[in-house]
């Protein structure tokens, strides 16, 4: 649980089709809507979506079905219109902006397309950020970054800038940025988008690794069915609705 970031919110029962303990996250008839009046959008529109600890999920689904929409939502940084979102049993739909932020600081780890790092600092200070603003020491910072960077295979690059790597090596600081706090769940949004494929498949064999050595749950948008290979699980959606959810193989399975 968040400790003291979520206990003093009401929490109503647990819901009867979710109980504690088995989903990570739970979403039950969840809506989203842009905008009002005539220009209203409902981007999702009754999702329902249980993810397990220590899954590896892909979100699938044509460009406007709503997969960053929900992926938003699951990383805290948006609440449903409507509907119920459970994280730890905890229901995020009531918490407001502030104890959604410490529940992403503490469990979450964000990777985005477009990589999202701090230009004109080293590969180091990038990872390092999270540490710093969690409080951690400086000498405690540099060893636990530079860890992080080495489960990336990033150790002799650490103090080159982003402009000094290639796109790969940007993404790969970008997931160790991500792990750093050891989050439970890394969320990550055409984490391959902007590489080529033998670039994106080394960044998913990173994600299968996290997720198969750490135990990190990994959820993962992305549009090439090659990459959603190396996931347990691919959800797919269209237009703003769970389509079908496939299986692929479990958890701990040797993929590609
Ligand atoms: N902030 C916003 N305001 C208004 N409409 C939005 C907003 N964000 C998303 N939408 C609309 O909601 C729908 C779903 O968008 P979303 O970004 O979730 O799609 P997506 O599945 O991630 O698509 P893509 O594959 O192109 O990234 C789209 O029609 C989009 O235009
Ligand atoms: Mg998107």
């Amino acid at each position: 649980m968040a400790g003291n970031a979520v206990a003093s919110s009401p929490q109503p029962a647990p819901s009867p089709v979710s109980p504690p303990g088995e989903a990570l996250i739970s979403l039950r008839n969840v809506t989203k809507t842009y905008g009002v009046g005539a220009t209203a959008f409902q981007a999702l529109k009754g999702v329902d979506l249980d993810i397990a600890p220590g899954d590896f999920v892909a979100v699938m689904g044509p460009s406007g079905s709503g997969k960053s929409t929900a992926m938003n939502i699951l990383g805290c940084l948006d609440v449903p219109s409507s509907g119920t979102f459970q994280f730890r049993g905890v229901h995020v739909e009531l918490l407001d902006r502030d104890q959604r932020a410490l529940l992403r600081r503490k469990y979450l780890g964000f990777v985005f397309q477009g990589f999202n790092l701090l230009a004109r600092t080293s590969a180091l200070e990038n990872v390092e950020l999270p540490l710093l603003y969690r409080g951690d020491a400086k000498k405690a910072r540099r060893e636990t970054a530079m860890a992080a960077l080495e489960t990336v295979g990033l150790t002799d690059w650490w103090d080159h800038t982003p402009a000094e790597l290639s796109g790969g090596q940007q993404q790969r600081v970008a997931i160790a940025r991500a792990i750093v706090t050891r989050p439970d769940v890394l969320l990550a949004d055409e984490p391959t988008g902007n590489l080529d494929s033998e670039r994106s498949v080394e960044i998913m064999q990173i994600l299968a690794e996290l997720n198969s050595k750490s135990g990190i749950t990994v959820v993962m948008v992305t549009h090439e069915p090659d990459m959603a290979a190396f996931a347990h699980t691919i959800i797919h959606f269209k237009d703003g609705l769970v389509e079908r959810i496939e299986k692929q193989h479990a958890p701990g399975q040797v993929v590609a």
